[in-house]
């Protein structure tokens, strides 16, 4: 698969989402089977694997998703980059000394579950812990010196956040959400990345499947540990309302011989040169498809073609994160 850059780190240009593996999307599979899907994503040119240490059933435990993605990947692993992140609050600061003992405390343990030495990118998951950002880059730019990690990045973070932290020490990635219907990373965070070098990752870049068309006001979601029974666009109203969105993605998908997921997914790829997305699956023959999503091209008329087509979609609902 072709490669991208975050920062000065190499990945394929589409990773994998693995927190359905254990939390998210309803029941979790067999882990057999969830290891044997991560090795077929690597097998099929996938190197950029993304966990937290909060993926857990119910993320009533810590560290579910860690383990599966550290088995699945221990023997291919100096030919991977594994991204994680932790959460960080100001008690457990206070508790272990210093920022830089909470995080390597974190980092640790991540590390451990990973069954690697070196964690490749390490993202702090909120910024809502309570802990200034300037100290937790400091901590962040000692672990990439230790040589415990190799880069560092934030998650669902404004271009204020971005810009302090990366004053202190330069940021590799972003994780946002970013899909073709939540869009607000186009205004400032993208245009800020490009040009500081940062590589953006969208989360949920197929808006929790909507955008693969294979969700339709019939469908019901999964009543345990389901984050789509809590997202507005997934509403059956606004499912109703985004309609022409699935439409036009159709209509792409036919002429393209290709699916609506990997439309999504090309577009976003098409558009901007630092954007590797993260779709999720839990399932191996559509984490095979997503990644296929590499193979499909736009002409750059055909993509402008697509963009005005989106510009003059209403986008209904949001997917339930601050905006
Ligand atoms: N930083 C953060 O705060 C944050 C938040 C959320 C997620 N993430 C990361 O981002 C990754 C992806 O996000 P996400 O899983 O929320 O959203 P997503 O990739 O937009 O969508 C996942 C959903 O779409 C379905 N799907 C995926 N590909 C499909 C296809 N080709 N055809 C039909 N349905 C398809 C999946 O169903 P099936 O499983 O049935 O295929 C699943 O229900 C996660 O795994 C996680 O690593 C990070």
């Amino acid at each position: 698969m072709k490669t991208r850059k975050l920062g000065e780190i190499t990945v394929s240009e589409i990773g994998m989402g693995c927190m359905a593996f254990s939390h998210g999307y309803g029941k979790i599979p067999p882990e057999q089977y969830s290891i044997e899907a991560i090795q077929n994503a690597y097998q099929h040119g996938c190197t950029f694997f993304d966990t937290a240490e909060v993926y857990s059933p119910n993320l009533a435990g810590i560290g579910h998703n860690e383990r599966i993605v550290g088995k699945a990947l221990h023997n291919v692993r100096e030919h991977t980059v594994l991204a994680t992140k932790l959460f960080l609050n100001s008690s457990e600061v206070r508790a272990d000394g210093s920022v830089y003992k909470a995080v390597r405390r974190h980092l640790e343990s991540s590390m451990e579950r990973l069954q690697t030495d070196i964690i490749d990118l390490y993202y702090l998951h909120r910024t809502s812990g309570g802990v200034r950002i300037e100290d937790i880059a400091e901590a962040m730019g000692i672990l990439i010196q230790d040589g415990m990690i190799r880069g560092w990045g934030l998650s669902q973070v404004d271009v204020d956040i971005i810009d302090r932290a990366h004053q202190i020490v330069s940021l590799s990635a972003v994780q946002n959400i970013y899909s073709m219907v939540e869009r607000d990373v186009e205004k400032e965070v993208i245009p800020y990345c490009i040009s500081h070098n940062i590589g953006v990752v969208p989360f949920s870049p197929i808006a929790s499947g909507l955008l693969s068309g294979k969700i339709t006001t019939e469908t019901m979601f999964e009543r345990n540990d389901d984050v789509r029974n809590w997202v507005p666009q997934l509403s059956r109203e606004n499912i109703a309302g985004n309609q022409p969105i699935i439409d036009l993605l159709q209509q792409f998908a036919d002429m393209k011989d290709s699916t609506s997921a990997q439309i999504s997914l090309t577009w976003m790829l098409h558009k901007y040169p630092n954007v590797v997305p993260i779709p999720g699956s839990k399932n191996k023959e559509r984490i095979i498809e997503n990644l296929n999503a590499s193979e499909v091209t736009l002409t750059e008329e055909e993509f402008r073609s697509l963009e005005e087509s989106l510009n003059k979609c209403r986008v209904y609902g949001h997917r339930g994160f601050n905006r």
